[in-house]
């Protein structure tokens, strides 16, 4: 089964225990830092920016920026070769990072989506996501599922959680979760996904933290003629503006 046919990849290994084991450390350090809060950079995916409660799925964005070394990881160079296989494109494909976080026991679902709802619409891209679990990573703490098949359709229409454009997490209702097919890994595993492929991760319901990192990479992207129609995208600016929040959405 291969990616171009279903638009997503599972690999049971893209780095070693032992690269594993240092990343968590900068993991951890990372979220217990709130790194790059300020700007826009740390927040939680499936709350309204700058809730005081407990924090569902928190997200940092660019981890690299702190920690450069991780560019020089063999997690970040294995996923930038593979990647630039799977997307098979012969120009210079680039990586950025972000990290998942989802508590023990209470981490929030990821609601079914599509990368590209997130994503520039006045261009067509050429990306797509590796997502590594620094845990054991199953149904109940949270591994990934897609939707086989799903990338070669169009993004499909997506509101944000709650209907709350202050929750960046975005929810497309058109999809048929008896369809999906988990990839349950273990730590230091890989799923690659293309940027339409729908997918979805559960709550943590385990008694272990569930922590992912993730690498986009994209290859050169071309202009649209048109915009795509991405109405969610407008919402979430004009909701921060209004509510004063001054952030760059990322
Ligand atoms: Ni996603």
């Amino acid at each position: 089964m291969s990616f171009r046919a279903n638009g997503y990849l599972c690999i049971e290994r893209i780095t070693t225990d032992e690269e594993v084991a240092w990343l968590k450390g900068i993991y951890d350090q990372l979220f217990a830092e709130r790194a790059g809060e300020k700007e826009g950079l740390y927040y939680d995916l499936a709350a309204p920016r700058a809730h005081k409660g407990r924090e569902l799925l928190p997200q940092v964005l660019g981890p690299d920026f702190r920690f450069p070394e991780l560019r020089e990881s063999q997690y970040y160079r294995n996923a930038l070769k593979l990647g630039t296989r799977l997307l098979g494109v012969d120009e210079k494909v680039t990586a950025g990072g972000h990290m998942i976080f989802k508590p023990a026991r209470y981490g929030a679902e990821t609601p079914w989506h599509q990368d590209e709802a997130y994503w520039n619409p006045d261009v067509h891209l050429q990306s797509l996501s590796v997502w590594m679990p620094l845990d054991a990573a199953t149904v109940e703490s949270g591994c990934m599922q897609f939707i086989p098949g799903s990338h070669e359709e169009e993004v499909r229409w997506h509101r944000h959680i709650d209907n709350n454009p202050l929750i960046h997490g975005l929810v497309t209702d058109d999809v048929d979760p008896a369809a999906a097919v988990a990839c349950p890994l273990p730590p230091g595993g890989a799923t690659f996904h293309h940027s339409r492929t729908l997918h979805y991760t559960a709550p943590n319901t385990t008694a272990n933290p569930r922590r992912a990192y993730i690498l986009v990479c994209s290859g050169p992207t071309r202009q649209r003629a048109e915009p795509a129609h991405r109405p969610w995208q407008a919402d979430e600016r004009e909701a921060l503006a209004k509510a004063n929040i001054d952030v760059e959405v990322f």
